[in-house]
């Protein structure tokens, strides 16, 4: 109320301001003078500036009838103890408070957590260097000191360690460490630790083994031991910007410790990913919670976040869940439900990294129909951080062209089926037009079955033979002992009825007359043309008769096999001509006999026309 700056005029102003409170005082003083020092506010003064280096670093001043307010700059090589300061607060009247703000400019400051001196009202340390900070974790006396900070805030602060003083503060089986220490100040509305960092000063000079050790024992006895902190005045409570923050301190707040007053919790950028499960069941144990901090973590998953709504005794707030600038890149319809109907707590994931692609249209549309508490209408306004093309832009605002959208990136089960489907027809058509007249003479010759748009069997005309055979007389080995069997017989299929000159020409006819008959009274004339019958007259006879047959039947009657190797040097013109036009069977071929089958079986044109 009366900030002094320097001692003259703090003089002054006491004698004027604060005649009531000395009174008050006094009248309490008389019920124990023993103890109680204190008269008036110039003996605090004088008393302060009595401490060695405190008085040199510090000023204080008077704010309020028992208020006194000491800021401290601690430069350079110059530090100052708490125990110093302790010693003062001790021999002051017991109704005084002091605020003490510490800010360092390269200094370093002895202050054993958790800071505790008598009278000590709020605390604010900034930029320092803190040494001794565990040395009390132990020390059992802090007991006899009360526990009076109702304002605990550290900003920007480095702990200083020896590993010898941070082994010996872990809590062990034997040697726990205080309730002081693992609570800190228990009756304070507000703990603000922003920004801590520890750094170990003789980390190299130590077995690395014996301190791992320790920690893990630390956290063992930290885990069994479960005592429970009684924050019952808590009303902030912030750990932030701590980068190595340790779980057990979130875990205890969130999970086993007394804070039913605190309104803010704030666990801000300290790349928490995990622990915000833990809030599940927030509203019961935080019953009238205004605001949780989780922005600037690493969260990329939001869990589950319930609604208890009002029926929670004692809620009259709407809590806000902060999870803003956090690393949550999808954002889905089910993502979406799981909090936005929502009335009594409101979850914020705006400014996080969302990848906008295709599915992101859909999600949007999915938005735009939906009834939610106005609350949420943010999220119509949510702003991609992916891919880079699109960063920044409202997603309410993509048009699907802008993300490269066509139904083929779109991984789609039914059209990846169909396609494949189609694919396999069109190899299947493909493979049946290439083969196509194979399948036909296997259709044919296995299953007996015809094409529709062959004429085939159509024919009314009957004629003796369905073929004539013409061969060299070198060759009927081959036509007796290999042909016959496999064309006549039944086994094979079909029993085709055959013209062989040796054994169907009639006796007494002209070899000419034979020939034109068998030619006349089959329906095809298979030439088997190897080098003998190449040599032979009769069959050059055979094969001029049969190629005027053909040339009336339109083409068909002929089926030329070769045999063996041809030579088809002198070859006859007109046989060449038909090897060249026609196509010919090979014996020897896969499909010879099959083909050959095929062929016999053919009826022209002209027959069915008959
Ligand atoms: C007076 O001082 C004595 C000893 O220091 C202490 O035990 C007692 O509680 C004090 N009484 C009051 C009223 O402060
Ligand atoms: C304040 O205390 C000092 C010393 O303790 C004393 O000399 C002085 O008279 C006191 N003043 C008042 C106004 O009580
Ligand atoms: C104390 O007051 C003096 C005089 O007003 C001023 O120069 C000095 O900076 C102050 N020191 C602190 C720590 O506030
Ligand atoms: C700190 O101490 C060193 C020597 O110990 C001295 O040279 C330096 O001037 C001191 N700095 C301040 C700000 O007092
Ligand atoms: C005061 O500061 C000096 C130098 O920083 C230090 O040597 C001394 O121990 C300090 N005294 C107390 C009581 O803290
Ligand atoms: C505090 O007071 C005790 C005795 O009252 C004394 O032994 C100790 O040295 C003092 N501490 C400081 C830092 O002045
Ligand atoms: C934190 O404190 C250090 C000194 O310990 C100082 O150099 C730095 O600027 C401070 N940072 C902020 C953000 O205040
Ligand atoms: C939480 O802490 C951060 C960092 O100190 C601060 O910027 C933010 O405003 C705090 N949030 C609330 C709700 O107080
Ligand atoms: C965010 O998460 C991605 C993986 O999902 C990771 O590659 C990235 O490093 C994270 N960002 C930060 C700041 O940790």
């Amino acid at each position: 109320m009366y900030p002094l700056f320097g001692l003259g005029f703090a003089l002054h102003i006491c004698s004027v301001t604060t005649g009531r409170s000395i009174e008050l005082v006094a009248t309490e003083e008389r019920t124990n003078r023993s103890i109680d020092t204190f008269t008036n506010c110039s003996y605090v003064i004088k008393k302060f500036e009595s401490l060695e280096n405190w008085s040199r670093l510090c000023n204080i001043s008077q704010t309020g009838h028992i208020d006194f307010d000491i800021v401290c700059i601690v430069e350079g090589n110059s530090s100052i103890k708490l125990s110093e300061f302790r010693n003062f607060t001790n021999h002051v009247s017991s109704h005084i408070q002091f605020d003490l703000s510490v800010i360092c400019k390269d200094g370093i400051i002895h202050f054993p957590w958790p800071f505790r001196a008598d009278k000590l009202h709020r605390i604010f340390i900034k930029d320092c260097r803190i040494k001794d900070y565990r040395t009390d974790f132990k020390n059992s006396l802090i007991n006899s000191i009360p526990d009076t900070i109702k304002h605990l805030q550290m900003d920007n602060v480095t702990i200083i360690l020896r590993i010898g003083e941070l082994y010996d503060s872990l809590s062990k089986a034997n040697s726990p460490i205080t309730r002081a220490a693992e609570c800190g100040p228990e009756n304070a509305f507000s703990i603000i630790l922003r920004g801590t960092t520890a750094n170990i000063e003789d980390m190299h000079n130590y077995f690395m083994f014996d301190l791992e050790t320790a920690i893990e024992q630390y956290n063992h006895y930290f885990n069994i031991q479960k005592r429970t902190c009684l924050y019952n005045n808590l009303e902030v409570y912030e750990i932030s910007g701590m980068k190595d923050l340790e779980k057990n301190v979130v875990n205890k707040i969130i999970h086993t410790d007394v804070a039913e007053n605190l309104k803010t919790l704030n666990f801000s950028g300290n790349g928490i990913f995990d622990t915000i499960y833990k809030l599940q069941g927030w509203r019961l144990r935080f019953p009238v919670m205004e605001y949780i901090d989780f922005s600037n973590n690493n969260i990329k998953v939001i869990p589950m976040i319930r609604d208890y709504g009002m029926t929670v005794k004692k809620t009259k707030s709407v809590g806000l869940i902060d999870i803003r600038r956090n690393n949550i890149t999808s954002l889905t319809k089910g993502m979406i439900d799981s909090f936005s109907t929502h009335k009594f707590v409101k979850v914020d994931i705006s400014e996080n990294p969302f990848l906008c692609d295709c599915g992101i249209i859909e999600v949007m549309e999915y938005l735009s129909a939906k009834t939610m508490p106005t609350a949420y209408d943010y999220l119509r306004t949510l702003k991609c951080g992916n891919p880079s093309k699109v960063r920044g832009r409202q997603m309410i605002t993509l048009l699907s062209t802008e993300l490269n959208c066509n139904q083929e990136t779109v991984i789609n089960f039914p059209v990846v089926v169909m396609g494949i489907i189609t694919i396999t027809l069109f190899v299947i058509t493909f493979l049946t037009i290439y083969f196509r007249n194979m399948i036909k003479v296997i259709l044919f010759t296995r299953l007996n079955i015809n094409l529709p748009c062959e004429f085939r069997n159509a024919t009314h005309e009957e004629k003796e033979y369905d073929a004539f055979i013409a061969y060299s007389e070198k060759d009927v080995d081959w036509v007796i002992h290999t042909a016959l069997p496999k064309l006549e017989s039944e086994d094979a299929g079909r029993a085709c009825r055959l013209c062989l000159h040796h054994r169907d020409f009639i006796v007494g006819n002209t070899i000419a007359d034979n020939i034109f008959n068998s030619v006349e009274n089959s329906f095809h004339t298979i030439l088997l043309i190897s080098n003998d019958f190449l040599k032979s007259e009769w069959c050059m006879m055979e094969f001029r008769t049969a190629l005027r047959k053909s040339l009336q039947d339109e083409g068909r009657h002929l089926i030329i096999v070769l045999k063996g190797n041809i030579t088809v040097d002198n070859i006859d013109p007109d046989l060449k001509n038909c090897l060249n036009s026609q196509t010919y069977l090979k014996i020897g071929d896969v499909l010879f006999w099959d083909k050959l089958k095929y062929g016999i079986s053919f009826r022209h044109k002209k027959s069915q026309n008959n």
